[in-house]
């Protein structure tokens, strides 16, 4: 049946180790080539006849999500909130993926500088919307600019003196002279389905829906 399939988006990366025992746990079984990340496949079979799987970037789980191309997906709050979809439902937080959303500068300007004095900033990021948005709310101008990652070599080669950056352990940080000087939010994983696919598959979305919500109890 396939143009009944279910595609389930699932983000590549660190994050995949702490996906895989939700799959175990709702009886989501994808090929072995899904874990080999040296697999350049990008969807993938599971035990289930009438779910695929596709590995990309958590960016674009949200937008294959959001427009249809996919109808389930596990992303990001952090994703969530840059993009804003209208067309997202995101009834599970996964509790995974913890980290945090931070503003962060060279630690020896860190030390000189008072954030409540800041007006017009530049901002090196992956998330321009949720950065001007965050800024603006205080009466602070942001112009970013969009880096795909790597964002921790922006200050100390002049691109821009601050970043925006998600922050784990601090680790990539602090290996490159930065200190966070204000945290935007904290960030978790969500399960998120397509609205359409809500309303033309209630009973198959909700019951994933279920099975993630009682995974994400047990945890
Ligand atoms: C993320 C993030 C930071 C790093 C933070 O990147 O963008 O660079 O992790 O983690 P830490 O505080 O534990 O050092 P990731 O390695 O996930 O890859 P990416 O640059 O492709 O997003």
């Amino acid at each position: 049946m396939p143009n009944d399939k279910i595609i389930f988006a699932l983000p590549k990366g660190r994050i995949l180790d702490e996906v895989q025992p939700y799959l175990d746990a709702v009886g989501i079984v994808p090929e072995p080539a899904f874990y080999d990340s040296s697999s350049r496949l990008l969807q993938f079979k599971t035990n289930l006849p009438d779910m695929d799987i596709i590995r990309v970037r958590s960016f674009d789980v949200a937008t294959f999500t959001a427009f249809g191309a996919a109808h389930l997906g596990i992303t990001g709050s952090d994703v969530l909130e840059e993009f804003d979809y209208s067309d997202l439902y995101a009834p599970v937080d996964l509790n995974i993926g913890l980290c945090r959303l931070s503003v962060a500068m060279r630690t020896d300007e860190a030390a000189k500088d008072n954030p409540k004095s800041w007006s017009h900033i530049r901002v090196a990021t992956k998330y321009p919307n949720l950065t001007r948005k965050h800024f603006a709310a205080r009466g602070v101008q942001a112009e970013c600019i969009k880096l795909n990652g790597a964002m921790e070599i922006a200050p100390s080669l002049g691109l821009a003196r601050r970043i925006v950056d998600l922050v784990s352990s601090g680790g990539t940080l602090k290996a490159n002279g930065l200190s966070e000087v204000e945290t935007i939010m904290d960030v978790s994983s969500r399960l998120i389905v397509n609205r359409t696919a809500l309303k033309t598959m209630p009973e198959r979305m909700q019951g994933w829906v279920e099975k993630f919500r009682d995974a994400a109890k047990k945890r």
